[in-house]
C-alpha cells in the first residue's frame, strides 16, 4: 500500500485544511508537547472560575479536552502553568492524562490539553445514572490515584466529586490539579501562605485553621467524595448545603470558616447519606478523625473497602444459596 503524505490525516491537520477538520478557533500547539496537530474548537463543555473547557478534534485524532486559562485573569497565569507542569509528570491510569499545553496565536492564551472523558465528572454522571451502581469499584480506583500521588508526595487539596471525571462505569479520574502542592522532604506537610478561594467543605479542621495540608487532609477530602458518591452527587445533599444549614445560612463570609472549624471541633459531621451501609458510614468517620493524626490512611481504608466488598459478595453467595434451598 503505498502512503500519501499530502492526504494524510496529521498532514491535513497541520495545514489546516477547512474541509477536513472542524471549525473555529486556532489554536499553535508548543511542537516539543504536542506532536502533530493544530487545534479546532468544536464544542465547549463547562466554564468554570478562570478557565473554560472545550472539546477539540481534527477529525482524525483522539478528542481531547482543553482548559483555557482567561486572557483577562493575568493574575493566575502563574498558578495555571504550576497546574500545567504538575498534570505534565503524572502518569497512572487513574489520573487524567495530559496531553499538552497549546497557546492561541500570539501566546494571548494559554491551555492545557488532556484526554477528553466524554462523561464528564462524577457530579453529573451521578445524577443521571442512579440505576446504576458503580460505587464500590470506583472507591477502590480511586484509592488507587491517590495512593499514586502520596508515594510523589503530592497533596491534591481540592479532592471532590466535581474534579473527578468518570471514563466508564468502571473507570474514575482524579482531575483539576489547580491546587496541588508537594510536601518538602524534610516535613510531612506543606503549609499554604498565599491567599486565595478555598474548598473549605471539603477541607480537615487543620486545613481550614492553619492551613495545613498533608495526605491525612487528603484522606478527610476523599470522607467528603465518599459521601457524595453515597448521595448520588444529589444537590439537596451537596457537603457545602449540609455545613450551612447547620452553621446557619445567615452567618457572612469571613466567619463560616471559623464557624465551620467550630462545628467540626464540637463533633459534627455530615450525616450518614440515605440508605448508606453503616460499614461505609464508618469509613467516612475515620476519614473525619479531628487530630489528623488518628485519621486513617488511604492505605487502611483501601484494605478495609475491599474487605467490605468481600463480605458484600459472601452474603450475596449466602443468600443465593438460601434462595436455592428455599425453592
Ligand atoms: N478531561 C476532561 N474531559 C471531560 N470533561 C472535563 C475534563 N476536564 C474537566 N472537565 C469538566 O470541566 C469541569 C471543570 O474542570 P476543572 O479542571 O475542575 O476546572 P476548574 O479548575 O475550573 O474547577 C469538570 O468538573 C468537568 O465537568
Ligand atoms: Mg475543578
Amino acid at each position: 500500500m503505498r502512503y500519501y503524505m499530502l492526504l494524510s490525516p496529521s498532514h491535513r491537520a497541520l495545514c489546516g485544511e477547512p474541509s477536513a477538520l472542524l471549525n473555529t478557533t486556532r489554536h499553535c500547539l508548543r511542537r516539543d508537547t504536542y506532536a502533530t496537530s493544530i487545534l479546532w474548537g468544536k464544542e465547549t463543555l463547562a466554564a468554570s472560575n478562570f478557565a473554560v473547557m472545550t472539546r477539540y478534534s481534527d477529525n482524525t485524532g483522539e478528542l481531547v479536552a482543553v482548559k483555557k486559562l482567561q486572557p483577562n485573569k493575568q493574575s493566575t497565569l502563574e498558578d495555571f502553568k504550576k497546574e500545567v507542569k504538575t498534570l505534565s509528570v503524572l502518569h497512572c491510569d487513574y489520573i487524567v492524562k495530559y496531553r499538552g499545553v497549546c497557546y492561541s496565536t500570539g501566546r494571548l492564551s494559554m491551555s492545557l490539553v488532556m484526554e477528553y472523558l466524554p462523561n464528564g465528572s462524577l457530579i453529573g454522571y451521578m445524577e443521571s445514572n442512579q440505576h446504576v451502581t458503580p460505587r464500590r469499584m470506583l472507591l477502590l480506583l480511586l484509592r488507587s490515584g491517590m495512593e499514586y500521588l502520596q508515594s510523589l508526595r503530592y497533596v491534591h487539596r481540592d479532592l471532590a466529586a466535581r474534579n473527578i471525571l468518570v471514563a466508564s462505569e468502571s473507570l474514575v479520574k482524579i482531575a483539576d490539579f489547580g491546587l496541588t502542592k508537594v510536601i518538602p522532604c524534610d516535613k510531612e506537610y506543606y503549609r499554604v501562605t498565599q491567599p486565595g478561594e478555598s474548598p473549605i467543605f471539603w477541607y480537615a479542621p487543620e486545613s481550614i485553621n492553619e492551613s495545613r495540608f498533608s495526605h491525612k487532609s487528603d484522606v478527610w477530602s476523599f470522607g467528603v467524595v465518599l459521601h457524595e458518591l453515597f448521595c448520588y452527587c444529589d444537590t439537596n445533599s451537596n457537603p457545602k448545603r449540609l455545613c450551612m444549614q447547620e452553621i446557619g445560612h445567615n452567618v457572612q463570609s469571613p466567619s463560616i470558616s471559623m464557624q465551620l472549624a467550630n462545628i467540626l471541633k464540637n463533633n459534627w459531621r455530615l450525616p450518614a447519606p440515605p440508605n448508606c451501609p453503616p460499614k461505609v458510614y464508618n469509613l467516612m468517620m475515620q476519614c473525619w478523625v479531628y487530630n489528623f493524626e488518628g485519621a486513617a490512611c488511604f492505605s487502611d481504608l483501601g484494605n478495609q473497602i475491599e474487605t467490605i466488598m468481600q463480605d458484600e459478595r459472601e452474603t450475596l453467595r449466602a443468600d443465593k444459596k438460601l434462595w436455592h434451598i428455599a425453592v
